[in-house]
């Protein structure tokens, strides 16, 4: 059965062609942007497969407008594709508070404001898909990476809660972590740095961003073919909660995960030395359980 997609940031980069992918498989789109004149030049005007709506996702109004609007048009959305984002790739000293929350504000909290917009609307449906657009800076921290991985971190976490809360209601969940993908991420229409400066970081703020220059609309990962995965993994009955997008992401989460297996492993004899003696039973059905807290 044909599905209608919601997507953010899809004037350009991923999002685009998440959108254009759902076009060809036959699926309706709507797809928002905060530019609907970039949007309409992505897309063909409106037609009966295709609405453009504005949203900048910092905005919760105008998420719940979008949706609103959405539903008039397809009377029900599926598929959920949270992919508006930017990465501020400053040294953290070199960054502000005012780019920090401009950071948050659109990475975590506009995902959270469409999130919240939409999820009503799949919870009625007792059904849909919620594609949250992660990174492999969602798993791994470095230098550059303490707003932009930070709030992909939290993009992590959100999702891996909810996707417990909503699966009763037939919603399910997937964190896309790309690697480097060839899009406008690293040009400077996009990216942000720092805008201090300060003389102890002056050369490995200047080897990073010419790290990032280079890498700049050379990146490896086909958007084109992502867009093509998340079109089958719609589909799919039992999606993965994690999906690791490109042969680099692939490789940088196993060493993460070997990484962390390897620490956990080596501290292991001195971590179990903080637990309360009473407690200690209790802990270990908690850990069986897999649950935190
Ligand atoms: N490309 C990669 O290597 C890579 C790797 C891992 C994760 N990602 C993630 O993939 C997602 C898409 O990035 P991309 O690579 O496609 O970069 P991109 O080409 O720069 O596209 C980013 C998109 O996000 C939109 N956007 C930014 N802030 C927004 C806001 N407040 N409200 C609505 N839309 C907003 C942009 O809109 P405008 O056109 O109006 O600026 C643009 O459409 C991001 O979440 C990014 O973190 C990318």
């Amino acid at each position: 059965m044909s599905k209608i997609w919601f997507v953010t940031g899809a004037a350009r980069g991923l999002g685009a062609e998440i959108a254009k992918a759902a076009l060809a498989a036959g699926d309706r789109v709507v797809v928002t942007g905060r530019r609907r004149e970039a949007l309409q030049a992505a897309f063909s005007p409106d037609s009966d497969k295709v609405l453009s709506l504005s949203l900048d996702v910092t905005r919760e109004a105008e998420a719940e407008g979008a949706v609103e609007a959405a539903l008039a048009r397809f009377g029900r959305i599926d598929v959920l594709v949270n992919n508006a984002g930017y990465g501020n790739l400053g040294l953290f000293e070199e960054t502000t508070d005012a780019e920090a929350r401009a950071q948050y504000d659109t990475n975590v909290f506009g995902l959270y404001n469409v999130t919240r917009a939409v999820l009503p609307v799949l919870r009625r449906q007792r059904a849909g898909r919620i594609f949250n657009v992660s990174s492999v800076g969602g798993l791994l921290g470095g230098e550059g990476g303490s707003l932009y991985c930070a709030t992909k971190f939290a993009v992590e976490g959100f999702s891996e809660s909810i996707a417990k809360e909503v699966a009763a209601f037939g919603i399910r969940v997937t964190i896309v972590e790309p690697g480097f993908f060839r899009t406008d991420f690293l040009d400077d229409s996009s990216v942000r740095y720092g805008s201090r400066q300060i003389e102890d970081y002056a050369e490995l703020s200047s080897q990073m961003k010419a790290f990032w220059d280079g890498r700049n609309h050379a990146q490896a990962g086909d958007p084109a073919k992502l867009g093509r995965v998340l079109v089958d993994l719609a589909d799919r009955a039992d999606p993965p909660l994690r999906f690791a997008a490109g042969s680099d992401a692939v490789a940088m989460i196993g060493g993460k995960i070997a990484a962390l297996q390897a620490e956990l492993d080596a501290w292991r004899d001195l971590s179990v030395t903080t637990d309360g003696d009473d407690v200690a039973a209790q802990a270990q059905a908690q850990a069986k359980a897999g649950t935190w807290g």
